[in-house]
């Protein structure tokens, strides 16, 4: 893994083609690195009170998915920035339909972070924020029976009342967050940070960015650049209607391991 962007003195030190360089720039980096690499920045700093951040990754071609899952253009290092991004956030907000697709579990509380957490007065382990109108999820699966912390779902007030009634026999805390059937994007922010979470970190899908976006609560996305291309119909990592002005972002950080790009932008 190496910095590419802000430019330090390790930029250089692995030339294209090279080898790893003797002082380390190529090395694995360690998980406390990457953590303070990824630290979320005062949650006071968003627009919200809260600071949304996303990690998504993308193919050269845009397919934020292959096959239905993101598995195949994925890489260890990108999974263990994905482990650590976890690791940072109060809660993961996650649309049903990559619950259901990608098979989600309860977020495990990792030894490897417990000191960390408990210095910035977190859980063992984030806690899982479901977002779904029809609640159509199998509740009898360990994301809803068996978490560490009790699995949240955020829907609307017109959300089906037997689906409630399962989603909290099975042990998750609904929370409305919308007068129709479905969450409203900036309020489910506003709902979260009124819980006491304030660093959250959605993961997708790309239906559920779209309106992140759209809502202009996004405030960071982690995007890695997966260096293949899939061609084929697959989505792009956020979708739904355009919006009238592009959102602007800046970038903050861009690291590089094996050809991956795993880059930080905050809103402009
Ligand atoms: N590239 C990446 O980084 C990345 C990340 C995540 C997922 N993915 C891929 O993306 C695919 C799934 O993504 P997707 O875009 O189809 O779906 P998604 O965004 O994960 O989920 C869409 C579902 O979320 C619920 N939802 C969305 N907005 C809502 C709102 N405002 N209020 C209430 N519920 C809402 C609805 O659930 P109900 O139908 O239950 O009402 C909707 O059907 C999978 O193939 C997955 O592998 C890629």
């Amino acid at each position: 893994m190496r910095r590419l962007f802000p430019v330090t003195d390790q930029t250089a030190a692995r030339p294209p083609g090279g080898a790893p360089s003797p002082d380390g720039a190529g090395r694995e980096w360690s998980l406390d690195e990457l953590a303070a690499a990824y630290a979320y920045p005062d949650p006071r700093e968003g627009g919200t009170g809260a600071w949304l951040r996303a990690n998504m990754v993308s193919t050269l071609d845009g397919a934020a998915q292959h096959d239905g899952r993101t598995e195949p253009v994925s890489c260890a290092a990108d999974m263990r920035i994905f482990g650590t991004l976890r690791a940072l956030a109060d809660v993961v907000v996650v649309g049903a339909q990559t619950v259901r697709q990608e098979g989600y579990r309860p977020a495990r509380a990792r030894a490897e972070f417990a000191a960390l957490r408990e210095a910035a007065g977190q859980g063992p382990a984030p806690v899982i924020a479901v977002v779904s109108a029809r609640l159509d999820l199998d509740f009898s699966l360990p994301l809803f029976t068996s978490p560490l912390v009790p699995t949240l779902v955020l829907t609307g007030a017109a959300a089906p009342p037997d689906r409630v009634a399962a989603a909290r026999e099975a042990g998750a805390r609904v929370v409305s967050a919308g007068d129709g059937a479905g969450a409203d994007p900036a309020r489910a922010v506003a709902a979260l940070a009124a819980l006491g979470h304030t660093r959250l970190l959605t993961e997708g899908g790309p239906r559920l960015l779209g309106q992140f976006v759209a809502a202009d609560v996004l405030d960071e996305l982690c995007l890695t650049v997966s260096p293949m291309l899939t061609v084929g119909d697959a989505q792009r990592i956020a979708g739904g209607p355009a919006v009238a002005v592009p959102k602007r972002f800046a970038l903050d950080s861009l690291l590089e391991e094996e050809g991956f790009l795993f880059s930080r932008y905050r809103r402009a």
